[in-house]
């Protein structure tokens, strides 16, 4: 018989609290019925958003803060776009994930630790934790958004599909954080069960695309370099006209420009007028990524905290990215964050992907 150690809410909090988790908050615990979610963010203002907004519309090529998509209502709409018969990537990602699940999966052992990155409405995670749960495993699951309200949704009805039993199983709890928040965590906090327990870190959705591959190369690379493995779901597609319906239709419109609308609660004034911006998407053909920009209807002069940006009629802000990339691509974004592809799931076409990354040092050990 396996033997591990329960982690224990406690456990979790500890681990803040003995000053491993350097400049985190420690206070921010919510048990309540039984909930067991921590609130790690460095910075936990809303507020915070505020100097990268004037950061990005300083910069020379516009843009607003991907975050800004990311509050309750942000993700409400983003269920719309997952719902929407255009998103191929719903369908792509879970059939794929339906045929492989259980060797997907196959890596992590009993005792060990699932954190989610970006858990979003963790309809995905259930199958996930349902064939863990059909292997037999005990596993520690922890899901990490920056969106609090829905990490309580996701996590209850989580709690619902696999309620806690004494005798170990699926043990859910909850990090309020951001990416980076997550990463500085994981230095301080080593898998918590011993007896060379791992960390899985699991980014679905084709999140981690949503960066540039330098910046994923760096995010890879800081999880890596906590010890824990990776797998990463990411779309290939090389259909433009499909992903021109994807990002481009009303529901994902509506998301984006979402954007402004929380900038503004943000600001605390009306600084964005939806009535001067409109949508516009493009493929971006030396990223290799689609980018979705709010875009002037008309000469523009907008003042954030007292500072003044002038708009040409047709001038863009870019929002949100999301990278297209193939097996290729993901083995040399990998190999840039000195990690290796041990493993991969890719349909027909390669136009989705499931991969586990390890970091490369450890692989030839
Ligand atoms: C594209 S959705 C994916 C959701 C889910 N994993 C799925 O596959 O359907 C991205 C999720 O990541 C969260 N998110 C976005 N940026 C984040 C960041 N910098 N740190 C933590 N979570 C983030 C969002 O709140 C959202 O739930």
């Amino acid at each position: 018989m396996t033997s591990h150690i329960q982690i224990t809410f406690p456990d979790l909090k500890s681990h803040l609290s003995q000053g491993q988790g350097q400049g985190h908050t420690q206070d921010n615990v919510d048990v309540s019925k039984g909930l067991q979610l921590v609130d790690i963010r460095r910075q936990t203002a809303p507020t915070s958003l505020v100097p990268l907004i004037l950061a990005g519309l300083r910069s020379k090529e516009r843009e607003l803060p991907g975050l800004l998509l990311w509050n309750d209502r942000g993700l409400s709409l983003f269920d719309a776009v997952l719902e929407s018969p255009d998103y191929y990537l719903t369908r792509r990602e879970w059939s794929l994930l339906c045929a492989a699940v259980h060797e997907i999966v196959s890596t992590i052992q009993s005792g060990d630790r699932l954190i989610e990155l970006g858990a979003g409405n963790m309809k995905k995670t259930a199958l996930i934790l349902r064939a863990l749960q059909s292997q037999r495993k005990s596993i520690t699951y922890i899901a990490c958004d920056v969106d609090c309200v829905a990490l309580r949704r996701g996590i209850r009805y989580l709690q619902s599909l696999f309620p806690p039993t004494s005798s170990g199983g699926i043990r859910i709890q909850g990090l309020v954080a951001t990416y980076e928040d997550c990463a500085s965590w994981l230095q301080h906090s080593p898998s918590p069960n011993g007896n060379g327990s791992r960390t899985t870190l699991m980014w679905l959705g084709n999140s981690m695309a949503n960066y540039t591959t330098s910046d994923a190369a760096s995010y890879i690379r800081a999880f890596l370099s906590t010890g824990a493995s990776l797998i990463v779901a990411v779309d290939g597609s090389k259909d433009k006209s499909e992903i021109a319906r994807a990002y481009e239709g009303p529901a994902n419109q509506k998301f984006v420009m979402n954007g402004l609308a929380h900038a503004n609660e943000l600001l605390g004034a009306q600084v964005f007028d939806a009535r001067d911006w409109g949508f516009r998407g493009s493929w971006n053909q030396n990223t290799w990524m689609h980018e979705s920009f709010y875009v002037a209807e008309r000469d523009l002069v907008v003042t954030v905290r007292g500072e003044i940006f002038e708009f040409r009629k047709g001038d863009r802000v870019r929002s949100i990215r999301s990278g297209k990339w193939p097996r290729s691509k993901m083995v040399s974004v990998c190999e840039e964050a000195g990690g290796v592809v041990v493993d991969c799931w890719v349909d027909e076409n390669e136009s989705y992907g499931f991969y586990v990354i390890e970091e490369r040092l450890r692989r030839c050990l």
